[in-house]
């Protein structure tokens, strides 16, 4: 065979796209909640965007890319039957086929589940890229399946011991990234190694685009605490996304309501009202004592704020991406 003829195999795998075009438009709606550190709030930011957002009337899908199941834990499911603990993405990217979610966790909100079959799938792509990488891009290809079912798909991904290549596969099926982050130095530090994972994964998905950063577990009342993090983001952002002005305050007592109940924010804050007020308690002869903490309603408000300035910002950032597109 002539050198003409036969096929350069470097060229060739250049020449094949890891993502479709097309996969890519229908995934155009995700959003990877990611930061490289643990315990900066990506799963209670996942679970309480996700809640309110199917509250407010979108139809959105979690997908729990950790092996914790901490989105289980957080919506109240981790012991319910159907909670397949990772097995329908697992069996999905195994076996090529659409992903089955968990139906109407919330009305308007289904779930794809982590827990030990996300480690087998952690394990499987982890084996496969010493061995070629032939499975690169295999979530983004099993979530484009179904997509389209949905107006925002929110990723909960794992704190980075879980490996920079599983995260990677996360990255590689979003077009936006939320980055939440603990007003301290580690934490902001965190956003530099996300900088230089977004320009990894941006040759297979080109479009990929931080859409913002949020502050997670302020202390309340605590400016100066708030305003020097502000400062330094904005900076190192250089006006590619915002540090959204609403944050999540430290709330230690709602948050361990919120938690053991197996509810978001606002869902605890509605039931701290139903407690009544002090002297109807007292008068009916219930404990005075609130059995809830009635800080939930803040907390509640502080992720209000937050899905509307997301969901603004989400807006804002398509359009600009449509302008940009439209000038190509
Ligand atoms: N508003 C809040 N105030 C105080 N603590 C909070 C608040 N929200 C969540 N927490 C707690 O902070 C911890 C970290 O939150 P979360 O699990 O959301 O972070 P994460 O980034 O998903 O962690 P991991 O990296 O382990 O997955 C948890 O113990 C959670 O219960
Ligand atoms: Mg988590």
């Amino acid at each position: 065979m002539d050198s003409t003829t036969t096929p350069n195999p470097f060229a060739l795998s250049q020449a094949v796209k890891l993502i479709s075009d097309s996969d890519l438009f229908n995934l155009r709606r995700t959003i990877v909640i990611t930061n490289g550190k643990g315990g900066v709030g990506k799963t209670s930011v996942t679970t309480n965007l996700a809640t309110l957002l199917a509250e407010a009337g979108y139809k959105v899908l979690i997908v729990d890319m950790d092996s914790q199941g901490n989105v289980a834990i957080n919506l109240g499911f981790s012991d319910d039957e159907r909670n397949n603990q990772g097995k329908a993405l697992h069996h999905a990217v195994t076996y090529n086929e659409v992903p089955v979610p968990l139906k109407d966790i919330r009305p308007g909100l289904d779930v794809l589940t982590g827990g030990p079959f996300t480690n087998q799938l952690i394990d499987a792509i982890h084996g496969d890229t010493l061995r070629g990488g032939k499975m690169r891009g295999c979530i983004a290809r099993a979530l484009a399946k179904i997509a389209n079912n949905y107006d925002l798909i929110l990723i909960d991904t794992p704190p980075s011991d879980a490996g920079f290549v599983f995260v990677d596969e996360a990255m590689l099926a979003a077009r936006w990234i939320l980055a939440p982050l603990r007003p301290e130095p580690k934490s902001i530090n965190g956003l530099y190694s996300l900088a230089s994972r977004i320009e990894q994964v941006q040759s297979a998905n080109p479009y990929i685009r931080l859409l913002g950063v949020i502050l997670f577990g302020v202390p309340s009342g605590a400016t100066r605490v708030e305003k020097r993090p502000r400062d330094i983001l904005g900076e190192r952002l250089g006006g590619i996304a915002p540090t959204f002005s609403a944050k999540i305050r430290n709330v230690v007592a709602a948050d361990a309501d919120a938690s053991f109940r197996g509810q978001a924010a606002h869902e605890l804050a509605a039931d701290v009202l139903k407690q009544g007020p002090f002297w109807e308690r007292l008068r009916s002869g219930a404990s005075a004592t609130p059995v809830l903490a009635g800080s939930a309603s803040s907390l509640a408000e502080d992720y209000m704020s937050l899905a509307t300035e997301i969901i603004d910002e989400l807006k804002a950032q398509e359009e600009a991406f449509d302008a940009e597109a439209g000038e190509k």
